[in-house]
């Protein structure tokens, strides 16, 4: 039997426990986040590392909606963090950026990371050596245009 020619370009490769995507938009990063937060399940914790701009908030914005939080996500720069409901429990949106006094932030990280929760966390660089699970790592690199190279990474332990 003859084979369908694949019409759609792949934007992904993918090993055992490590896939990489590529978005060019937004929009698309959304889609990537959205599809992701359907394979999570409650005690899960995401690690999004990428500079300023690099698109960690857009790609949670698409973690809570794939997770069917109706709430907008608006980032936790300023609260570091930010908690919503889901099925399980809760979705905690953190954002380390701001932290320097790491003992103050230990009891609500330890707090919101349980079986029940989802946790995504911003800038974990910050708070690596509070971080004893292994967790979902996703590196949001910056290309050239509006375009991001996306790794996600399972049982990552390596910030
Ligand atoms: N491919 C893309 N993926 C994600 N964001 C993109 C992309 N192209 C452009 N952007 C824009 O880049 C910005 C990313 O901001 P944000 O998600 O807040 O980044 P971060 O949380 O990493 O600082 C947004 O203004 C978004 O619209
Ligand atoms: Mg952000």
């Amino acid at each position: 039997m003859e084979k369908k020619p694949v019409s759609k370009k792949k934007n992904s490769t993918s090993t055992s426990n490590k896939i990489n995507f590529y978005s060019r938009s937004a929009g698309e990063t959304l889609r990537i986040g959205i599809n992701l937060a359907k394979t999570l399940k409650g005690g899960d914790i995401l690690c999004l590392r990428g500079e300023l701009g690099a698109g960690k908030t857009t790609f949670t914005k698409g973690l809570a909606k794939g997770l069917a939080i109706k709430r907008n996500i608006v980032s936790p720069t300023f609260v570091i963090m930010r908690e919503y409901t889901i099925k399980t429990g809760k979705f905690c949106h953190m954002d380390m950026y701001r932290i320097n006094d790491t003992d103050f932030l230990a009891s609500g990280l330890y707090q919101c990371i349980n079986e029940n929760n989802i946790c995504a966390i911003e800038w974990p660089e910050k708070i690596k050596h509070l971080l004893q699970k292994k967790y979902i790592g996703i590196k949001i690199s910056v290309l050239k245009n509006n375009s991001r190279k996306i790794e996600i990474k399972k049982n990552d332990f390596s910030n």
